[in-house]
């Protein structure tokens, strides 16, 4: 443990995915609500808060580096280890590594209190998992990115059989529609154009009265001031009807889609637990297709899974092959403790044909990506100024279907424009500035 003090200043740092990012900002806005300053530089903070990730061996075992790190060149900063591998590995941590506070991604609106126990000297643990307690005890928001996230929905109950998940972020539970639309509300006030509706299993959100994500979206439609709407990530499960029916009809609902399908084999599929065929994902796709001819497909896959051979291999790649995607995330198997698939000893994959398998597979999406980039040269398209670029008179937006948009404007950042585009590269577009739309 760090020497008893109270902390002062501040330092939060996220890694995983787009829920710790919305967390780290929560907990960031709860500490400067208790007068603590937030700093720039974490080996000048009093207290650095990491929010982990557990998903796969490599993000599990950079707390520790990190922790380390900050031992060597901090402050002898207090440590707070936050986020799903607080959740997985709770107390052991501070038996490990000596940390102050170890708090769970459903309990971090008691931060405060826990530093407090550690500031007076003693290591404090939550990792209790009240359903939505945490969002009625954090502060309002306050300023914002022009894109700003929203958890919606939380937790998981798909239990596919890599994943880590369902056990550090619980059963999926929906937050309450009234408390999602004054969110919304606030998070425009303090200057969201776009907002991005955030679950882990995010077109699971229903409610009561079963008005399901698109009534929420369709419900955000009317929020004036707000210009976007996205939402991720999805499961192929959850994607019914009137949601594939929004993106035809609810203009400020972006036409991007992330849908991760993991394997191409559908006896991959069958022991992932995904509980969705090639077939049955691939009919989805047509019909968000037919409903919005220009959406952006988006997925993640992971290569190597226990018993993968070659063949089935071959079917991921036939499987993007015909889907074409504009952008993908992809992923080697990694074993995570407790999980079912840790269990599964028989075709093992060695570490090479994994290596091997996902070179293969991001050569195929990173070719799709350019041509979808490609592709959009020459048309005309909203951008959303999100932030400078590196040059003088640059700046970054993001077009409808998520692509970066580099161009040189004097918009200011939080600006709608009409951009045409005038090239298409492998990670981004350059365009040139029409009109401005909105401000
Ligand atoms: N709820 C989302 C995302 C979950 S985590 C979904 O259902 O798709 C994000 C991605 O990490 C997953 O889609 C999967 O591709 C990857 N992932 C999860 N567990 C993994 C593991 N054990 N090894 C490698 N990749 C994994
Ligand atoms: Fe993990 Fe599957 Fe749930 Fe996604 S659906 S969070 S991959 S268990
Ligand atoms: Fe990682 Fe937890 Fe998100 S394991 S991907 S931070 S839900």
């Amino acid at each position: 443990m760090s020497a008893p003090r109270n902390p002062k200043t501040f330092h939060v740092k996220s890694f995983g995915c787009q829920m710790n990012v919305y967390d780290g900002e929560r907990m960031g806005e709860l500490m400067a609500a208790q007068g603590m300053t937030p700093i720039d530089d974490a080996n000048a903070a009093d207290l650095v808060v990491l929010n982990t990730c557990h998903i796969r061996e490599r993000a599990t075992e950079k707390v520790y580096s990190d922790i380390g790190r900050l031992r060597k060149h901090g402050n002898d900063p207090m440590i707070a280890v936050a986020g799903c591998v607080a959740q997985a590995e709770g107390a052991d941590i501070v038996a490990r590594a000596k940390v102050d506070v170890v708090v769970g991604p459903q309990a971090y609106h008691n931060l405060p209190g826990l530093v407090a126990q550690a500031a007076a000297g003693t290591a404090a643990v939550d990792t209790d998992m009240p359903a939505t307690a945490k969002f009625g005890a954090l502060p309002a928001r306050r300023k914002v990115s022009p894109s700003a996230f929203l958890t919606v929905q939380e937790g998981c109950d798909k239990f596919c059989t890599y994943c880590v998940v369902p056990y550090t972020r619980g059963a999926e539970i929906s937050r309450p529609f009234d408390a999602i639309v004054d969110e919304a509300k606030a998070l425009v006030d303090a200057g969201a154009r776009e907002i991005i509706l955030l679950g882990q299993n995010v077109n699971a959100w229903d409610d009561a009265e079963g008005r399901g994500l698109h009534g929420l979206i369709r419900a955000l439609d009317r929020v004036e001031g707000l210009h976007r709407i996205r939402y991720t990530t999805s499961h192929p499960n959850d994607m019914r009807e009137g949601l594939i029916r929004a993106h035809a009809e609810v203009e400020k609902l972006m036409p991007f889609l992330h849908l991760p399908v993991q394997a191409g084999s559908d006896r991959v599929l069958k022991a992932m637990n995904r509980s969705h065929s090639r077939d049955s994902y691939l009919r989805i796709l047509d019909r968000v297709r037919a409903a919005r001819p220009d959406i952006a497909l988006s997925g993640d896959f992971i290569v190597g899974f226990p018993g993968e051979t070659d063949a089935e291999f071959e079917e991921t790649l036939s499987l993007v092959d015909a889907v074409g995607y504009a952008q993908c995330f992809s992923f080697k198997y990694s074993p995570r403790p407790g999980t079912p698939a840790a269990e599964m000893v028989d075709g093992f994959v060695s570490a090479e044909a994994m290596d091997e398998r996902l070179q293969r597979l991001q050569a195929h999406l990173n070719r799709d990506q350019e041509a979808f980039n490609r592709a959009t040269i020459g048309q005309t398209c909203h951008v959303l100024v999100e932030r400078r670029g590196k040059f003088a008179g640059q700046m970054l937006g993001k077009s409808p279907w998520l692509q970066s948009v580099y161009l040189e404007t004097d918009a200011a950042i939080g600006d709608m424009i009409q951009v045409e585009i005038r090239a298409g590269y492998a990670n981004s577009l350059t365009g040139v500035e029409r009109v401005k739309i909105a401000a």
